[in-house]
């Protein structure tokens, strides 16, 4: 969703606003603006990052400020409704990242007093409450901010200063994620780590309900009552190297041509061969409890829910514990039949998704235990959780997830080694998974050199309007990734089907202008694979196979093919979620769209 950042230190503010600004345009894109101290208006413009740095030139020169990138909730994507938004008197600036839902009843209560409103925001009743506020509390700032988050509902991660006050940012949190960058004499607020990788790796991160008042000496954290709270620093662990391109044309290739070293980093020091065991150390507290456990419910949202779906086929498979997978937005307004003997897993890689969180919190009311696999380290729901595994793939900034799926995938098949050995699976079972986990960056790496293959196919077939993706088993959840991908960065209607289901539907949608992805790797399904893609080829349809290295036989049935070595079955989304990343985002390529920041989304949903 929206990104936020501010600075307040020596150095002049507008530089480092717009180049933390850049950073996090990832989550969001619409418009974008800044304000610094000393100015008597924010700079603010529609579009990219780029249009607010060519307005503001080189006339800010204030050495604190705020700044927003914006994904648009309520209010379309203008000037009016950008960052940063201000009150009558034009001296309270704020930034905000998420909604406040009592919005209207608010606008309306100020508007009788006399406020003027400038924008179609919810955001904005903010800024006029606290000027509202003020005047009752002889023009405490703090406490009108304080008494006024007190009486807004809803979620946000906010920046506030005023211009009476220079060098003073306050900032809050509640839903929305805020985090404080310690530097030498200077302080930063963001919505994420990244910008502030760039200047520190010491940093706080605020907790739901907390405030934060900062100036270049020093910051205190305290709740809304003012009671204040003591939090001891953590450490970055990401480098600066990885949320830049390094030579890439897109984030989207970079981060897929990482994928060997991510799922190294997802298995390094987690796999004993020899024994046929996984060792997780987030798990090792609650690795008792987790032996009586019956059921699994997996969560998440996008791509975190098709890996749920991968893994929920590997635990039942191999570890026999019946797994349901659901996405956050239903399952946080569900009745949650759970008992102690279910555990709640999340699977988020920015560990802040709203309906993803909401999910996990409302489990915890259920007394239930909640897991996480998390590639963010720090992030929300990696500290709600009662325990869980990080990624430890590094930053994602790819809008459309790529490396960390493939790494969500590789925890899940270590998460199944670690609970199957607990429960019936062998030892010489287990030592096959932990072997050909091994095996699996260099077989990544064989299908990343054969890319120049994909992109080619992906030229001969990027023009369809639309796309079916088939598989069945553990490859029907990689389908629907596949589509998913397709969707998200060239906008083509795609869509994923259990190949079984081809014929109770979309085969009614099949002609020669209608292309197929068909995932039959030499397994367990090979066969009814080739019998649905035969149906569709009778219908005149085209089918591009994703197939075994060596099969040969696949020819007979696919235009094209595309190869990948052979694995574990349980593995093999490892394997063809890679061709078909690559596959999408060379037809977007090719269409001319921007990759990394496809049209009406964001990375980080912060929102419901
Ligand atoms: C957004 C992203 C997707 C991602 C989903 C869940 O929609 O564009 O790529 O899969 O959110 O995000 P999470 O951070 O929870 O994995």
């Amino acid at each position: 969703m929206c990104g936020i950042f501010a600075y307040t230190g020596d150095r002049r503010a507008a530089g480092i606003l717009i180049d933390g600004l850049r950073v996090l345009e990832y989550r969001g894109y619409d418009s974008a603006g800044i304000y610094t101290a000393g100015s008597p208006l924010a700079v603010r413009a529609v579009g990219t990052v780029r249009n607010v740095a060519e307005k503001v030139g080189g006339r800010l020169i204030g050495t604190s400020g705020i700044a927003h990138t914006r994904w648009a909730t309520h209010g379309g994507p203008s000037e009016k409704n950008a960052h940063p938004h201000t009150d009558c008197s034009k001296k309270i600036w704020m930034v905000h990242n998420g909604i406040i839902e009592n919005y209207k009843e608010l606008r309306t209560r100020l508007a009788l007093h006399g406020h003027v409103f400038a924008s179609e925001t919810d955001s904005e009743v903010l800024v006029h409450l606290i000027e509202e506020h003020m005047r009752a509390l002889g023009n405490d700032f703090e406490q009108a901010v304080r008494t006024s988050l007190k009486e807004v509902t809803g979620t946000y991660g906010l920046a506030f200063m005023h211009a009476d006050n220079p060098g003073v940012v306050m900032t809050a949190r509640m839903g929305s994620p805020i985090v404080i960058g310690i530097g030498k004499g200077e302080y930063f607020v963001a919505s994420d780590p990244t910008p502030i990788l760039h200047h520190t790796k010491d940093v706080v991160y605020l907790n739901d309900g907390e405030f934060a008042v900062i100036s270049k000496e020093g910051y205190s954290i305290s709740t809304l009552d003012n009671a204040l709270i003591e939090r001891i620093p953590s450490t970055i662990e990401w480098d600066i190297d990885d949320v830049k391109k390094g030579g890439f044309e897109h984030f989207m290739l970079k981060e897929t041509i990482e994928e060997p070293e991510v799922i190294l980093n997802a298995i390094r020091g987690r796999l004993v061969v020899d024994e046929g065991l996984a060792r997780l150390g987030g798990l090792r507290e609650v690795a008792d409890q987790l032996a009586d456990i019956k059921r699994l419910v997996i969560v998440g949202c996008g791509s975190a829910y098709y890996a749920g779906v991968v893994g929920k086929y590997m635990l039942e498979e191999y570890a026999g514990i019946p797994a349901e997978v659901e996405v956050g937005s239903e399952l946080r307004y569900r009745k949650m039949l759970f008992d102690k003997e279910t555990a709640v897993l999340a699977i988020s890689q920015s560990g802040e998704t709203a309906d993803t969180l909401a999910a996990i919190k409302e489990a915890q009311r259920k007394g239930v235990m909640t897991l996480g696999i998390v590639n963010a380290v720090g992030s929300t729901i990696a500290r709600e959780t009662d325990a869980g595994v990080y990624n430890h793939a590094g930053p994602e900034m790819g809008v459309a997830s790529t490396k960390a799926f493939l790494s969500q995938l590789c925890v899940l098949a270590l998460l199944t080694l670690f609970l199957g050995r607990q429960r019936g699976m062998s030892a010489v079972m287990g030592k096959r998974i932990a072997e050909e986990m091994l095996l699996l960056p260099g077989k990544v790496e064989v299908i990343l050199n054969a890319r120049e293959k994909i992109r080619a196919i992906a030229h001969k077939y990027g023009h369809a309007r639309d796309f079916l993706y088939i598989g069945r088993k553990y490859n029907a959840p990689i389908a629907y990734e596949g589509a998913l991908k397709l969707k998200e960065v060239s906008y083509i209607h795609a869509e994923g089907y259990g190949a079984g289901e081809m014929k109770h539907g979309p085969l009614a949608m099949i002609d020669e202008a209608f292309p197929t992805l068909a995932i039959a790797p030499k397994d367990s399904v090979y066969e009814k694979m080739i019998s649905n893609m035969e149906e569709i080829r009778a219908r005149k349809g085209r089918v591009i196979a994703l197939a075994t290295e060596g099969d040969m036989n696949i020819k007979e049935h696919a235009d094209d093919v595309i190869y990948m070595p052979k694995t574990l079955e349980m593995l093999s989304p490892v394997l063809s979620v890679v061709p078909l990343q690559l596959f999408a985002y060379y037809v977007a390529v090719m269409r001319g769209f921007n990759v990394d920041r496809p049209r009406n989304l964001a990375k980080s949903v912060t929102v419901e």
